[in-house]
């Protein structure tokens, strides 16, 4: 078997506000892998424009996302932070994966029949093909591990089915030009944590999401101390008391995230918090987790609000993060058009 060398890619759409379903599922991951690998992270901007996005708004996101990557402990100099549009191995890779992929696969992608709604034949030709572009992204850097939230999991189980038939397609030609029996790694997804899916806090059997129209179902990584409190204060609950087991979160949603989230934040399992809990009413939990939240989410606030306030250095680093990027995808990128049978320039 092809040996793969242990690497970690991530992305996240600048689309909307960064929430703390992102920052517990996704980026808190992302910070923690960094002791352990080298670590690619990116502001997928190609997958934002599946749907319309104002280019103005747009910038502004994608510097924001950088911004929330660096404040939440990501560094930018040990790792590699960019823009997907600034490295074009993404699209090329892409569209050699568009030819790989079948159309029956990327119809039955939940997230794409939840974005496209009833009016299919009317979603952008990109938002169909929208994984085909994330298999790219992963690909491009024969990535092993990718940390993301539960949403993602059918997303990086089509990923594996991308590679798989590439590397069965071009089995003979792969072996020919000495990449032994697999051009491309089976990516492991890494979905782990107390917080994989996060709820809404208007309605705990509905995903916390950029897209909810209410701001209250969320907290954003820019809310303010009082929003955040606020918003903890708002949150739908039942009126039982907390358990003492977590068995007794069962058919108890919003209870359920809420303990959730506390673990999530402090570093430690649901049990403990119960432990610390169990029996009390939410009018005394629920201060608790909001000083928690704020304590843990207001130092990230106010530095993507330092961070933001110089686009120019956040600038700098997703182009000093894009060559990099390039460096590593461009030879991986060569190999593919060698085993396709293309022609190219050395
Ligand atoms: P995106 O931008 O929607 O979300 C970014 C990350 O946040 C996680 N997440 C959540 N985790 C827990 N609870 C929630 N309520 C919640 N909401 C979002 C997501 O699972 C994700 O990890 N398709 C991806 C972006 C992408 C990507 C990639 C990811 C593009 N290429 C390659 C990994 C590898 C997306 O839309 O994530």
């Amino acid at each position: 078997m092809t040996e793969f060398q242990p690497r970690v890619f991530s992305g996240v759409q600048p689309t909307g506000n960064l929430h703390l379903g992102n920052y517990l599922g996704a980026i808190v991951n992302f910070v923690a892998l960094q002791e352990s690998h080298d670590c690619i992270y990116c502001v997928v901007d190609m997958h934002a424009i599946t749907v319309w996005q104002d280019p103005t708004e747009l910038s502004r996101q994608i510097r924001e996302v950088t911004a929330a990557f660096v404040a939440a402990g990501i560094d930018p100099v040990k790792h590699v932070v960019f823009n997907q549009s600034q490295v074009s191995a993404h699209a090329e890779l892409a569209w050699i994966f568009n030819c790989v992929a079948r159309i029956g696969w990327m119809n039955r992608m939940t997230q794409f029949k939840d974005k496209a709604g009833k009016d299919k034949e009317n979603a952008s030709l990109g938002l169909l093909a929208y994984p085909s572009l994330m298999a790219a992204d992963i690909l491009a850097y024969k990535a092993t591990h990718v940390p993301v939230g539960e949403d993602q999991k059918q997303h990086l189980e089509l990923t594996r089915d991308i590679a798989q038939k590439f590397n069965n397609d071009y089995a003979a030609s792969i072996a020919a030009h000495g990449y032994g029996d697999a051009y491309f790694p089976l990516t492991e997804p890494l979905i782990t944590g107390p917080a994989t899916r996060i709820m809404s806090l208007r309605d705990g059997t509905k995903k916390m999401s950029k897209s909810d129209p209410s701001d209250y179902s969320r907290i954003n990584l820019t809310d303010d101390a009082d929003a955040i409190a606020q918003k903890i204060r708002k949150a739908k609950t039942d009126a039982d008391a907390l358990p003492s087991e977590t068995e007794g979160l069962k058919g108890r949603p919003e209870a359920d995230n809420l303990v959730g989230i506390y673990a999530a934040l402090a570093g430690i399992s649901k049990q403990q918090v119960l432990d610390q809990f169990g029996g009390q009413q939410f009018s005394a939990f629920k201060p608790a987790l909001a000083d928690l939240a704020v304590q843990k989410l207001g130092p990230i606030g106010a530095e993507m609000r330092r961070l933001m306030a110089d686009p120019g250095h956040i600038d700098q680093i997703l182009a000093n993060g894009a060559l990099r990027a390039d460096a590593i995808a461009r030879p991986i990128l060569d190999g593919v058009k060698d085993v396709v049978g293309f022609i190219r320039r050395n």
